[in-house]
């Protein structure tokens, strides 16, 4: 932390009596009892045994993915009048206020790894709605690598450790990528600046996924939420980022814990894109798949609200560490749509917070929402909410329940057709939008220079196999883009200058 953040002090009224865990007070804590001076320990001493014991335990799974994170509360308020689009309780009248938890983090990391990484960055939201927790667990990149489920832990292996050096690894990195050129969209995210931002206070939150909003009556909409800095988006180049590594490993924990701090709180603007089903249908990108956007020139962006992060944690742990995000915590009048990431994003999460957390996960103070009634989960490990008491643990003719209508759509989404098993083929619509991101890197003097040159240096480290493959990759996106990097990084494998393109 700076220089100038001290630490708490406290009141002398505020002075506990330290005790045991069951509440003994211990008269010195640092002591064990042992038999005079030099002797033996006893195994009475509940206060060590306890105590070595808990320590033995302190650790929980990291996360498998976005290990390294921070987080801090807030309060989300409604900018916008959108009744015309959803009936979201959270989303009813302008000026309507609802507490959040947001939760940053880099992806492929360890726990202890650098904030500065260039990686994607994970933007989670958790709000406290009065109909439910309503999570939004989502990337400051608008795609992701992929739109075939299956393929997530495979391509995860690749971005972590190689499993007998323990080194990252780029030629596993590389040879993923270069055959799976539906990644090819994100990965000109990653390897612009956009890659490496400056603080997690100066980039976008974007739900990539469509999801539905849907409405009493069953009609519906498809949706693709923003999330806009209002610090307005920040990046380091590689150079910056990759010193602040080495010099300060947890600057955006850090920049993100003293801004709010000194009441410099940040804030972002919400926005939806909206396409009806029959929009949907005749739109030139499949809305069920991840790896492209919705340009906005054919689909504006509609603000509807704000958040400010205005607290820290009091402990890590405890409200950030535990916090367990899920995108299938939704709220009335909010869906999955049919994207298959999506859908199995749904199982996911829940199923790694019962590895995690525990199977009363939804327990923990952090992840409560403002209220719940399920007497039909009962008991388990770490069952601490009173356990319902002598509420009926089945849907009793004696205890009058009340159930909440939900009307399913009648009109589209009628599913039908043959089981397949097989991966959605890559074709030259894939490259389009990656050319485009291409493009708009050329607008800003240095951008594409920097691109090139990011990705050499990475590329530089991979099996010459799999450059050359690479480099076949990045030339369908752009004849000229492939030669660059080409050039650029059979320099750094030479230690010659690159050719002049
Ligand atoms: C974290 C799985 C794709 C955003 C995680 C975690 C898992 C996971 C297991 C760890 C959660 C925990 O331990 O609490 C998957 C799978 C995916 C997928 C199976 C695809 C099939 C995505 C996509 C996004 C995303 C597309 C964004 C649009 C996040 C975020 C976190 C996370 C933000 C961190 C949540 C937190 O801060 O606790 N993911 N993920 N993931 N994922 Fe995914």
């Amino acid at each position: 932390m700076g220089q100038d953040n001290e630490p708490k002090t406290y009141r002398d009224s505020e002075t506990p009596v330290y005790t045991a865990s069951n509440g003994c007070p211990v008269m010195d804590p640092q002591a064990a009892q042992r038999v005079g001076p030099n002797g033996p320990l006893l195994l009475q001493d509940f206060h060590l045994i306890d105590l070595l014991a808990h320590f033995d335990r302190e650790r929980i799974p990291e996360r498998v993915v976005h290990a390294k994170g921070a987080g801090a509360y807030g309060e989300f308020e409604v900018t916008d009048n959108i009744s015309d689009i959803t009936t979201i309780d959270m989303l009813k009248g302008v000026g309507k206020k609802t507490k959040m938890l947001t939760r940053f983090s880099t992806v492929g990391g360890e726990k202890g790894s650098p904030d500065s990484a260039r990686d994607p960055r994970g933007f989670a939201i958790k709000f406290y709605t009065e109909e439910g927790n309503w999570d939004w667990v989502f990337n400051n990149t608008p795609v992701f690598f992929l739109r075939d489920p299956a393929k997530f832990p495979i391509f995860i292996h690749t971005q972590k450790r190689n499993p007998q050096t323990n080194l990252k690894d780029a030629t596993m990195f590389w040879d993923y990528l270069s055959t799976h050129h539906e990644a090819v969209h994100q990965v000109m995210h990653l390897f612009s600046d956009r890659g490496t931002p400056y603080s997690y206070r100066h980039m976008n939150g974007y739900s990539g996924h469509t999801y539905k909003w849907t409405k009493p009556d069953g009609t519906f909409n498809y949706v693709q939420i923003h999330c806009k800095t209002d610090q307005g988006t920040k990046t380091f180049n590689n150079d910056e980022a990759t010193k602040l590594s080495a010099e300060n490993s947890d600057w955006h924990t850090q920049d993100l814990f003293e801004a709010i701090q000194r009441g410099d709180n940040p804030s972002w603007t919400c926005y939806v894109q909206v396409l009806s089903p029959e929009q949907a249908e005749k739109f030139r990108w499949n809305v069920f798949d991840l790896t492209k956007v919705w340009p906005h020139s054919e689909v504006p962006l509609r603000r509807f609200g704000r958040f400010t992060l205005n607290k820290n944690p009091e402990n890590y742990f405890a409200e950030i560490e535990q916090a367990a995000f899920s995108p299938s915590h939704m709220v009335p009048g909010a869906e999955p749509s049919a994207d298959p990431v999506l859908q199995s994003r749904l199982f996911s999460y829940p199923d790694t917070h019962r590895h995690r957390l525990g199977g009363n996960y939804e327990q923990i103070p952090v992840n409560c929402p403002l209220k719940a009634f399920n007497p039909t989960h009962r008991d388990g490990p770490m069952n601490v909410n009173g356990n319902y008491g002598a509420n009926p643990n089945y849907p009793s003719t004696f205890r009058p329940i009340a159930y909440k209508p939900v009307k399913a759509s009648q009109e589209h989404e009628k599913w039908t057709g043959a089981v397949l098993a097989e991966q959605y083929p890559v074709t030259s619509e894939d490259y389009v939008q990656a050319n485009g991101l291409w493009q708009v890197l050329g607008r800003t003097p240095g951008q594409q220079e920097s691109f090139v040159s990011n990705i050499s240096g990475h590329l530089c480290g991979a099996h010459e196999r799999v450059r050359k493959a690479t480099y076949e990759m990045f030339r369908r996106v752009n004849a000229d883009l492939g030669a660059r990097i080409q050039s650029a990084t059979e320099a750094n494998v030479s230690g010659a200058p690159p050719a002049r393109l």
